[in-house]
């Protein structure tokens, strides 16, 4: 249907065709990321370097920080990182199957991005286990309510502050050859980052590269266990890893929508939207457009007129990581597939995240 929905109760203006999902990703005057910041950094938290990063910046400050990050986190930064991508598939999937009957997600979806995203941001491999507990509580913010809440998530960003800023030290001190060395020295027209510029950006990097991957490999391994042919094909011939990745990427994405604010009245598709509404764009109904994929509901890898979907963003603030969870989700599920036959669930029901705008099992036991 033409027009914008309504997604209550958030009480947003949807945008549920990729046209409209495009057009409001495309106009950051009038579709705002700044705006946003509010909602993550609400009085009881105190400063929140996530509610300052690039993701909730508009231009022109948002053009001067990403052509700045874009240098530590080009072509080069991740050919770096491939060696240790595919040492740490190798390892979490000669683990996971050795156990027989097991949590994917615990023993691998989860391990692989997490340790990649560990390594990037020079952390200790001994704080790697406390991440999943960083990324429920940035994610926590904007819903915690009681106090016992609050004081999770506030010394969440006081664990996070203490380990990061120790590492933007220590790279200082001593750089080395990765990212936070490369943002210590990133210069475009005269002008470096700020710390704080920095700390922001590994705050957002810390659940946006994971938590997104973790839910992507979930969802291969879940769509591999179901669509046994697929898993054939893909154990006969690697080429046909990376065109079904990215067709799972199309069919179940794991960031479900796009958030923004009005700026100023507008109107799109026919639908008045007042300034200051919430506005969404629907990514997974995007992805199953028919005017822009035949067939949308049906799992077709390698579609012959290419995969437009909008999984990983449109414009300005496309996933600065997409490139890396390609790779990493391609190379982990090398690993993993060369060394089953076969995937069975243990239960037919799957336990999904418990959150509208993300999509992925929250775990998922297989033997
Ligand atoms: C932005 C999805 C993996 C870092 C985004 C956006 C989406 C997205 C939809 C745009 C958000 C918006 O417009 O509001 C995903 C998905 C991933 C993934 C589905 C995995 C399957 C990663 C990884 C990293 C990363 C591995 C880094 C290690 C970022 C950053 C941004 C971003 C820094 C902000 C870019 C900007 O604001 O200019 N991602 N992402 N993402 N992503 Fe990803």
């Amino acid at each position: 249907e033409p027009g914008l929905c309504r997604v209550e109760p958030l009480g947003a203006y949807g945008a549920a065709r990729h046209e409209d999902a495009t057009a409001i990703l495309k106009d950051p005057q009038t579709f705002s990321s700044e705006a946003l910041a509010v909602t993550a950094e609400p009085p009881w938290i105190g400063p929140n370097p996530v509610a300052r990063s690039l993701l909730t910046k508009d231009p022109p400050a948002h053009t001067r920080l990403r052509a700045l990050i874009n240098r530590a986190f080009g072509a080069s930064g991740i050919a770096r990182l491939e060696v240790r991508v595919r040492e740490v598939s190798e390892r979490a999937a000669e683990d996971a199957v050795r156990q027989g009957e097991v949590d994917v997600v615990e023993a691998f979806t989860h391990v692989v991005p997490r340790d990649i995203i560990g390594h990037m941001l020079g952390l200790d491999p001994s704080t790697f286990p406390h991440f999943k507990r960083w990324s429920q509580g940035m994610a926590g913010i904007t819903a915690a309510v009681t106090p016992a809440q609050q004081e999770e998530c506030r010394s969440v960003v006081r664990e996070m502050n203490v380990a990061l800023r120790e590492v933007i030290e220590a790279r200082r001190r001593q750089p080395a050859e990765d990212m936070v060395s490369d943002l210590l020295q990133a210069e475009v027209e005269g002008r470096k980052l700020s710390d704080d510029e920095i700390l922001s950006f590994l705050f957002l990097l810390l659940p946006a590269g994971m938590d997104t991957t973790t839910q992507l490999l979930g969802n291969a391994l879940l769509t591999l266990a179901r669509r046994p042919e697929q898993l054939e094909r893909a154990r006969a011939d690697q080429a046909h890893v990376p065109r079904f990745l990215e067709e799972v990427l199309r069919y179940e994405p794991p960031s479900q929508l796009s958030f923004r604010l009005a700026t100023r009245d507008v109107e799109l598709a026919g639908t008045r939207i007042p300034a200051g509404s919430l506005v969404l764009g629907i990514i997974g109904s995007a992805n199953r457009d028919e005017r822009v994929f035949d067939q949308p509901d049906l799992f077709l890898p390698g579609r012959s007129k290419g995969n437009q979907h909008l999984t990983f963003g449109y414009g300005i603030h496309f996933c600065l990581g997409a490139q890396l969870a390609r790779l990493e989700a391609r190379i982990a599920l090398e690993a993993f597939v060369s060394r089953v036959r076969g995937i069975q669930l243990c239960s037919p029901t799957v336990e999904w995240i418990p959150a509208i705008a993300s999509h992925g099992p929250l775990s998922l036991p297989v033997r």
